[in-house]
């Protein structure tokens, strides 16, 4: 195990009902008008904005709309709402919706407080010095950024999907209403599992001895996830199902299940550059591609491979290497049953040749850096791993 930091500060606010404590939280940290941004109209349709503007109207807490943000947020949009909460003086952004509401969030909120144009972060050339408080009201389990450090915008000049990640855009409060979730497609309910089944799975794959409380702690992470969601596939509204797996999200990715190893996240940049350029949506991305990178990477350790098999699905094997194939081939059958795609044709894509080298080239900026940790890989491995993955 290697030494960590451990750093979750979001106060998270969970049941039914909670979001009409928006207003009395935003002032609990310092508000005084606030942005409320949210998405394409799934809360209006809800009510649930109408609730929101409620609850802060009751505190006396004014306030501004910002509405529009797409799967895969666009920087267009953040730069519109930095411009707008700087011409109204905004001090708090309150993101209403899934992870690309809250990233969109994050990301005015960064771009309020810093000089620079915010995009500057994301390509590595600026870090952040401040960021305005910012706080969430979660509809949808999926990207964890209810308590991460991340925020992931795309740059339609290039069709770029880039994350920043910094401490000063962890949530200060995320408001957790399962109820909230009912109205989540079968399709996005299937996507939220895989990415947060994911990002277990990307800080699982370490090379590091690992720590017994961590693996525990992703294995219950994993399968609190499979079991959960078949119960709210079958019934939406299912309370406990979508409580089980709303908490378990939050969980997967505010560092709990990465402590004492180092996270390798290549399908995710990998996924990153699928998303950039074919605007998909971010967990059927990472089903797509986690089988081809598996099989491409597990022979660096097969024994992490094989704990992960038997961890999960109790597979023992004769030697390691059948054990890890078969774990593999059995997350892959998960992501089926659930209606993931488990290749890129699955998510009605053909890439081309020129399409994946723009990827490959993308991604490890022109073969000048590595992606993951398990095992490092260059262009050329990147390229295998996509055309396997065809
Ligand atoms: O636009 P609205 O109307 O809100 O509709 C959304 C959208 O169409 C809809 N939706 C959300 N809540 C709903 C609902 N529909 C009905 N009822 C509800 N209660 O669902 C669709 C997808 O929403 P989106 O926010 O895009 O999904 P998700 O939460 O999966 O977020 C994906 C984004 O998060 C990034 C991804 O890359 C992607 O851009 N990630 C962010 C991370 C972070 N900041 O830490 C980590 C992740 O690994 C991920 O990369
Ligand atoms: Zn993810």
């Amino acid at each position: 195990m290697i030494n960590f930091q451990y750093y979750a500060p979001t106060k998270v606010v969970f049941g039914k009902g909670t979001e009409k404590q928006a207003g009395i939280l935003a002032k609990e940290f310092g508000a005084t008008r606030v942005l409320i941004h949210y998405g394409t109209g799934s809360v209006v349709k809800s009510g649930l904005l109408d609730a929101v503007k409620s609850s802060l109207d009751n505190e006396g807490l004014p306030y501004e709309l910002f509405g529009g943000a797409k799967p895969n947020p666009r920087l267009s949009l953040v730069r519109e709402g930095i411009a707008l909460s700087r011409a109204t003086g905004v001090d708090f952004v309150l993101a209403v919706g899934g992870g690309s509401v809250i990233d969109s969030a994050k990301a005015i909120a960064l771009g309020i407080r810093n000089d620079f144009d915010v995009w500057d972060l994301f390509i590595g050339k600026e870090t952040a010095a401040a960021c305005a408080p910012v706080a969430v009201i979660l509809t949808l389990s999926a990207a964890g950024s209810e308590m991460s450090n991340g925020t992931v915008i795309t740059n339609e000049d290039g069709w770029y999907k880039r994350a920043y990640g910094s401490d000063l855009c962890r949530p200060k409060f995320s408001i957790l209403n399962p109820e909230l979730t009912y109205t989540v497609s079968p399709y996005q309910t299937s996507c939220g599992a895989v990415d947060i089944i994911m990002h277990t799975m990307e800080r699982y794959f370490t090379t590091e001895p690992p720590m017994d409380i961590t693996d525990a702690a992703a294995h219950a992470v994993i399968k609190t996830i499979m079991k959960n969601v078949m119960t709210v596939l079958y019934n939406p509204r299912d309370y406990k199902g979508r409580a089980e797996i709303m908490w378990t999200g939050s969980l997967s990715h505010n560092g709990l299940t990465g402590c004492g190893g180092i996270g390798d996240w290549s399908t995710h940049d990998i996924e990153h550059e699928l998303g950039g350029i074919f605007d998909i949506a971010h967990g059927a991305g990472l089903s797509a591609i986690w089988g081809s990178w598996a099989r491409y990477v597990y022979k660096t350790k097969p024994g992490r491979f094989a704990e992960f098999a038997s961890g999960i699905f109790g597979i023992k094997k004769s030697n390691q290497e059948l054990a890890a194939l078969a774990g593999i081939e059995a997350m892959e059958n998960f992501f089926e049953k659930i209606g993931m795609p488990v290749s890129v044709s699955g998510l009605g894509i053909n890439m081309t040749d020129g399409q994946i080298d723009e990827m490959a080239a993308k991604a490890t900026s022109n073969d000048t850096r590595t992606l993951g940790n398990f095992r490092k890989l260059h262009k050329e491995d990147i390229k295998s791993i996509l055309k396997t993955a065809r």
